[in-house]
């Protein structure tokens, strides 16, 4: 299977990527850091022993949507035909450093919110044709409106919206869409945050998540723990949430 992946170079998407090309997929890199996606292909060509499991990379920075058409045209033509589009890239500061910086918020806003469901709306113009699949990570920040992560958490809850909507608009046409909702899992994004509890690994999030696209699930809670506290959390009511610090 043919793929443009927008974030493989670190964290859960380089260990779907690399689980990806191990099972024979077909990679096109997309990415902010140049250097970075050059390693990323060359790691990714060696674990899979394959020159074509990259063919190729291009520049793409989820902060600058008027690159995303030519981007996207140049890497489904480097496939010649798409299967799917992984989006694994985003932005995370904590709630309190957005809070005392409307910069550093503005730009995670744009990255996950504005900049994600543009690529999106670039990526389902290509993926409808071939009845592809759509796979991006949002995250369970926008499950509930939590003290800690007001800001970012709402960059995910209008993501998290949007596919399910894009999900059901499109579901007939024969369009699938994952949306990926990880817990707290040990990266680079989350590297000195105090640890909650069923804190997952990269790899394990990849195993998940591959699972769910061959199933042709819509969502997936990843580790899956993750799904039975998002429902306890959903469920509380208001007033303990205004209690509560998580
Ligand atoms: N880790 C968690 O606990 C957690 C929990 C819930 C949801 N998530 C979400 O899961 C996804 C993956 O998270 P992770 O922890 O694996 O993150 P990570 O290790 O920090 O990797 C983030 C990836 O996003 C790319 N990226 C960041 N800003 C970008 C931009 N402006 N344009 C293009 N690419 C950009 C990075 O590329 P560079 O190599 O160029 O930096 C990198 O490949 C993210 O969407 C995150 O919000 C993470």
């Amino acid at each position: 299977m043919q793929y443009v992946f927008v974030g493989a170079t670190r964290g859960m998407g380089r260990a779907l990527a690399r689980r990806m090309v191990a099972r024979g997929d077909t990679l096109f890199l997309l990415g902010r850091d140049a250097e970075g996606l050059d390693r990323c292909a060359t790691d990714l060509r060696a674990r899979a022993g394959r020159e074509d499991a990259v063919v190729g990379v291009g520049a793409l920075d989820l902060l600058q949507p008027d690159g995303f058409g030519p981007a996207v045209d140049a890497a489904v033509a480097a496939l010649g035909s798409v299967d799917g589009f992984v989006v694994s890239a985003g932005l995370f500061a904590p709630g309190p450093a957005l809070e005392a910086d409307l910069a550093l918020a503005e730009r995670v806003l744009r990255a996950n919110f504005t900049g994600t469901i543009l690529l999106c709306e670039h990526a389902r113009r290509h993926l409808l044709p071939s009845k592809g699949q759509l796979v991006v990570f949002s995250s369970v920040a926008g499950d509930r409106g939590r003290k800690p992560i007001a800001i970012y958490g709402a960059s995910k809850a209008g993501l998290s919206h949007y596919l399910e909507s894009v999900d059901h608009r499109f579901a007939a046409d024969g369009l699938r869409v994952l949306t990926v909702k990880p817990g707290f899992v040990r990266t680079a994004m989350t590297a000195g945050l105090p640890e909650p509890p069923f804190a997952g690994e990269p790899d394990a999030v990849a195993k998940r998540v591959l699972a769910a696209m061959d199933a042709g699930k819509p969502v997936v809670y990843a580790p899956a723990i993750w799904a039975l506290v998002m429902l306890v959390i959903r469920l509380l009511p208001r007033f303990v949430m205004r209690r509560v610090g998580f």
